[in-house]
């Protein structure tokens, strides 16, 4: 029997936790943990995304600072809110939401934020130490990514995983947290040589690519544990105002042979906030010098 993985299941136990720590870390330190969110602009996906992390940052018992700048927002103006954040001691985490529009530049901004509050994960040095294995803050996707493999296989030891994807946001850290959890790990791309293959000989697959149902069934091993962490729309059949939603992975075919695999939606994508509200409380406790 092929286990489907309930993300959203995993995410609200996650939360759940996470608020009784946060009513914990208030009785002690007399605030809340705080997340502030930038948003710039009004991207409606990103407005959708925001609206998300700002409620379920309030449920899980913290305080929510939110930011919503005009898109013609220079990014002096940007860098400048980014500073008075790293500044202020109710914000321990600074999310800016990307894409940011095109006149900033994304990298500036978060080489901008305090690595100490940079609950993204995205500062090269929070990616630096992920790769030299120091205690920081790594990005969320693959944080949830790693739970949800955990949850149904705790030992990951020997196993070979594939990462179909290198992004500075997915791809890499999760190749990295794989390889600090002791599995065999493959980096595979657009220029990987018989992709098929690849993923056959995969005990863990996880694609991140952005490519809609590029993963087919019989690319599958059997037995395997399946991370898919695309969310693609595809175009509107006739009538509908939207279309589907699909993964990187054809769902229905690989569902056949892996032992256990994420659906899309309601895998990857609920474990973001929930590893972004677990950032923010670890930011938290190391600013207050308690131990995380
Ligand atoms: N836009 C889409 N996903 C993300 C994310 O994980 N972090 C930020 N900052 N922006 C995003």
């Amino acid at each position: 029997m092929t286990t489907i993985i309930d993300g959203k299941a995993v995410a609200a136990a996650l939360r759940a936790d996470v608020a009784k720590d946060a009513i914990a870390f208030t009785g002690k330190y007399g605030r809340r943990p705080g997340l502030a969110v930038v948003l710039v602009g009004n991207d409606p996906a990103s407005e959708v995304y925001v609206g998300s992390k700002v409620r379920l940052t309030r449920e899980a018992e913290m305080s929510s600072f939110e930011h919503r700048l005009p898109a013609e927002t220079s990014e002096a103006d940007l860098l400048a809110l980014v500073q008075k954040l790293n500044e202020d001691d109710l914000v321990d985490g600074i999310l800016v939401q990307l894409p940011v529009p095109r006149h900033i530049d994304s990298g500036k901004v978060i080489q901008a934020i305090d690595p100490a509050k940079d609950v993204d994960g995205l500062h090269p040095e929070n990616a630096g130490r992920l790769m030299a294995g120091l205690p920081g803050l790594a990005p969320c996707t693959p944080l949830g990514s790693m739970l949800l493999i955990e949850s149904v296989q705790k030992d990951l030891s020997g196993l070979h995983a594939v990462v179909i994807g290198r992004s500075v946001l997915v791809g890499k850290p999760i190749a990295q947290m794989l390889l600090a959890a002791n599995a065999t790990v493959t980096m595979a791309h657009s220029r990987t040589k018989d992709l098929p293959a690849m993923c056959r000989s995969a005990d863990i697959l996880v694609a991140a690519v952005g490519v809609p149902e590029l993963v087919k069934g019989d690319w599958i091993k059997p037995g395997a544990i399946v991370i898919d962490v695309g969310i693609n729309r595809l175009p509107p059949s006739e009538g509908a105002n939207k279309g589907r939603l699909v993964g990187d992975v054809a769902f229905d075919e690989a569902k056949v042979l892996a032992g256990a695999i994420t659906p899309v939606p309601g895998g990857v994508g609920p474990m973001t906030i929930a590893c972004l509200l677990q950032n923010t409380l670890t930011a938290a406790r190391r600013r207050v010098g308690a131990t995380a």
